[in-house]
């Protein structure tokens, strides 16, 4: 089935480190060390990590399966294995999470370029305590304009790389820039745990206290295992399908779920220890990372290039996701509807900008957007729940209910092993497919229906 002119990662590492470019973002260092604080630490922790192991895996397979088999878009996969049916509609609300996610993610992104700007002017040089941080946070997150013109800097980057097509591009850059954010997340972490008071953070982050476990907080873990994987709406079919035929796929599929799930966790143990250490709430919300993070900065030997450093990489590391994200979507538009790849991704992204602006103004520049419809819930958080909690899990568990069910176990496990490298525990990807995602998923989804605990 395979298409001659279609493009190829280089080899398997390269589709390591693209992959992981997708995965690791602002998912691990901005989203998951604050939900961890608004869920309660240690338990939620361990939920995230169950899911991973039992959801994130199995999903991770499966998608790359689909890629490599049909060599297309998530929409174009299923009309591949599955013509005339209604499957294709499962690759239809990945392409339209893809919409949702980057609309607010781009927003995110924004502000890192603003702190980026602030390190490299010297804002963060000095010592900050935690008041003095969270004014300068909450000066640039409420300004009308400038969130705006952030985010429309950044989807034009991640424009720029996606009409000039993924390989070479994103591939090269990853391969030098994703060991370099690992290097910096180290040293900021052992900084960060020798704090005074730091130790409380790690206690904070590692020990459960099962009482704090609710519905809205296992949905949180459940979205955040896939959110941080990129998974659920297609970005891992649609970069699936460009593994070269030859390489190990079960191995490159779970060295970058180990790898994202390790920069999660190195992340809270940057994140924990200094936010004890300065006396930020754990809860705070959104802004957790970007108050905190600069208070550190002060207390290092050459924190302003610290500083530089880390807000270069984490702006990379949201590029390289966002890459991903408009990527299924001009994928889905190039392939199916006959669209250049030029125009689908100046058109989709121009659209994409136009979403993000209520999300940019979420934050207290638009009473409207900041208090969405009344709800006590500002829009920006509203995106980030529905997208990346909630339609991220009805994918997943359509997809197992599909390689489970409809397409077969046989088929993915042919596909991943393909290469002639076997997975290991086949019979357990099996098991976990076809009856524990479906049903933890379907009974977490329920009951969050049933309670009405949304978010
Ligand atoms: N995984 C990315 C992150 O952690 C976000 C993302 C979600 C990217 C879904 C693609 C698809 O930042």
């Amino acid at each position: 089935m395979a298409m001659a002119s279609r493009d190829q990662w280089s080899g398997r590492m390269g589709f390591i480190f693209a992959a992981a470019g997708s995965a690791i973002g602002l998912g691990n260092i901005w989203r998951f060390p604050y939900t961890a604080g608004e869920s309660g630490g240690g338990a939620f922790v361990l939920l995230y990590l169950f899911f991973v192991a039992v959801i994130g895996i199995p999903v991770v397979l499966s998608e790359l399966a689909i890629g490599r088999t049909t060599q297309r878009n998530p929409v174009g996969a299923f009309k591949a294995l599955v013509p005339g049916s209604l499957w294709p509609y499962v690759g239809g609300l990945g392409v339209l999470t893809g919409f949702g996610i980057l609309a607010f993610y781009a927003v995110i992104a924004g502000w890192t370029l603003s702190y980026l700007y602030g390190a490299l002017t010297g804002v963060y040089g000095g010592v900050l305590d935690g008041e003095q941080s969270l004014a300068l946070f909450t000066e640039l997150i409420s300004d009308p304009t400038m969130p705006i013109v952030l985010s429309g800097i950044f989807i034009v980057l991640t424009i720029i790389v996606v009409r000039g097509g993924v390989s070479k591009g994103i591939e090269r850059v990853t391969k030098v820039l994703m060991p370099l954010l690992l290097v910096i997340l180290v040293i900021l972490a052992i900084r960060s745990v020798t704090l005074p008071g730091g130790v409380d953070g790690l206690v904070y982050l590692f020990k459960p206290d099962f009482s704090k476990i609710t519905i809205s907080v296992v949905m949180s873990a459940l979205g955040q295992a896939l959110f941080s994987l990129s998974l659920g709406m297609g970005a891992m079919i649609t970069y699936g399908s460009y593994f070269p035929d030859k390489e190990n796929l079960p191995s490159a599929g779970i060295t970058v779920a180990f790898f994202d799930t390790a920069i999660a966790i190195l992340a809270g143990l940057i994140i924990f220890p200094a936010l004890f250490s300065v006396g930020v709430e754990p809860g705070a919300g959104p802004g957790l990372v970007f108050v905190v993070l600069p208070s550190i900065f002060g207390s290092l030997p050459a924190g302003q290039l610290f500083a530089i450093a880390f807000y270069a990489l984490l702006a990379i590391a949201a590029l390289t996701s966002t890459i991903s994200l408009l990527e299924v979507v001009v994928s889905y538009f190039v392939d199916e509807k006959g669209w250049s790849r030029n125009k689908s991704a100046w058109v989709l992204g121009g659209l994409c900008f136009v979403l993000a602006v209520p999300s940019a103004l979420a934050s207290g520049a638009s009473p409207m957007f900041t208090d969405f419809l009344g709800t006590g819930v500002d829009f920006l958080t509203l995106n980030n729940n529905i997208w990346g909690n909630y339609s991220l899990s009805i994918g997943a568990i359509s997809l197992c209910i599909f390689v489970g069910y409809k397409w077969g176990v046989p088929n993915a496990l042919a596909s991943l092993e393909a290469s002639g490298h076997k997975l290991p525990a086949p019979a357990l990807f099996g098991f976990l497919v076809r009856y524990v995602c479906p049903a933890a998923v379907g009974a977490v989804l329920i009951y969050v229906i049933v309670t009405g605990n949304y978010f």
